[in-house]
């Protein structure tokens, strides 16, 4: 039996990852540990909230008595820390709650997790610290056309795979860190925190930087799920400045996948960037979205074109993200199983086929889920 703490497994990816694991490991324990912010909401998690290998606990990562008691309680093995504020617009207007989440929750995470393991016979044997962090902490990349070739241009990067790309330079896992807001920066520090107690201490860590993810239960204040709602009820789609920025998508089941193959694989000590060498310009990745969302609701496919209105640009806003995932290809064989097309298609009928789930989370109504189910437990 592991007893294994995901944080943050209320919110988007936390909850394709506590799903995976619950669903593919009944073996192991899995323990929820969530603050329920307003980006947690445990209607992510129905289908799986009655399993008997799985625990919600209602904590913050920054009430350090109250997670030293959970490590206590369940004897935990094993963490894959996800919780964290994670939007970049929100750290612009409210810095200190990135910061201490994301830097205090962590550290208070690191120092739990060492206290309890320390004390044990055993010690680190068998134990793991996963952390997951972004891309943004290595910065922005430029917009280049190397062969003078209007981008997007097919090129190789590292993998020897070809693929578009929209500037000849990758994030790849030896950059210096570069971050730029206070989100990044916020997470770029935790991830400093978390490489000092391997080096320090010797605790078994292991730390992932992932491009953008989409697909369902993402919270409506991120692009596609905003932008999917925005045009089924014909509400204004803000795109920042010119829509030039370039970013580089995931399916989230995908970067689920990946966080079991590197947590169950993964060298102690590494780092691994995760991205499917799937760059968009976020105009064109907008477009894609109207289509889909106009195709599937029976529109003339297009005909909602005329909701995008360009806006006040994010301020520092980071103009490209490339992931060079060479490393987990090669290392650990991992690759997306979704072409984009797909993943996009499945992803908009999602959110049109769970109104009710938007509905909840756009009223605020989802707040209340964990006093519904969980009062009398
Ligand atoms: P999210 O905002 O959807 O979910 C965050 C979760 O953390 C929520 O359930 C929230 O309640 C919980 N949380 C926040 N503060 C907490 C606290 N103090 N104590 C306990 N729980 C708390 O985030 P997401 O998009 O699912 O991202 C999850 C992780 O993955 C983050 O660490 C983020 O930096 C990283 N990441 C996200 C992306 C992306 O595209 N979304 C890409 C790469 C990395
Ligand atoms: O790269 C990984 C990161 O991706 C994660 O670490 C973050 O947690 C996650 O939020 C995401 O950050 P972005 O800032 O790239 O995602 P967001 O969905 O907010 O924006 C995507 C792009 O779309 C970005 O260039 C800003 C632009 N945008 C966004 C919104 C919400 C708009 O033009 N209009 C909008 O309304």
């Amino acid at each position: 039996m592991k007893n294994i703490i995901i944080t943050g497994g209320a919110g988007f990816i936390g909850s394709h990852v506590v799903r995976l694991f619950v669903n593919k490991y009944p073996e192991y324990h899995i323990i929820n540990v969530d603050k329920l912010t307003y980006a947690g909401n445990l209607a992510n998690l129905k289908d799986i909230e009655n399993k008997p290998n799985y625990t919600f606990v209602k904590a913050d990562i920054c009430d350090f008595e109250t997670i030293m008691g959970i490590f206590k309680k369940y004897n935990v093995d094993g963490v894959i820390h996800l919780a964290a504020e994670s939007h970049v617009d929100r750290s612009i207007k409210d810095p200190f709650t990135f910061a201490q989440t994301n830097v205090m929750g962590t550290l208070s995470m690191l120092q739990a997790a060492k206290l309890y393991w320390e004390e044990l016979p055993e010690k680190w044997e068998g134990k793991r610290f996963y952390h997951i962090s972004t891309d943004e902490v290595y910065g922005a990349l430029e917009l280049t056309d190397p062969e003078g070739i209007e981008p997007p241009f097919t090129t190789k990067a590292s993998s020897g795979k070809h693929h578009l790309a929209y500037g000849s330079k990758f994030f790849t896992e030896d950059l210096k860190y570069q971050p730029h807001s206070p989100y990044s920066a916020a997470k770029a520090s935790s991830d400093h925190f978390v490489r000092a107690f391997h080096d320090t201490y010797g605790m078994p860590t292991i730390v992932t930087n992932c491009s953008n993810n989409y697909g369902p239960y993402q919270f409506p204040e991120k692009l596609i799920p905003l932008f999917i709602n925005n045009i089924r009820h014909r509400k204004p789609l803000p795109v920042y400045g010119k829509g030039e920025n370039v970013r580089d998508w995931l399916y989230v089941e995908d970067h689920a996948r990946a966080i079991d193959l590197i947590f169950h694989k993964g060298t102690i000590a590494e780092t691994y960037n995760i991205g499917g060498f799937n760059e968009w310009k976020n105009i064109d990745i907008i477009k894609v979205v109207i289509n889909t969302v106009d195709r599937l609701l029976g529109r003339k496919e297009g005909e909602d074109m005329e909701l995008i209105t360009f806006v006040t640009d994010r301020a520092g806003h980071d103009m490209r993200y490339a992931i060079d995932s060479t490393k987990l290809q090669r290392e650990l064989g991992w690759e997306p199983s979704l072409q984009f097309e797909e993943g996009i298609e499945k992803t908009v009928k999602w959110y049109l086929e769970n109104q009710a789930w938007m509905d909840n989370v756009t009223s605020g109504d989802y707040q209340k889920y964990y006093e519904e189910m969980y009062k009398n437990r």
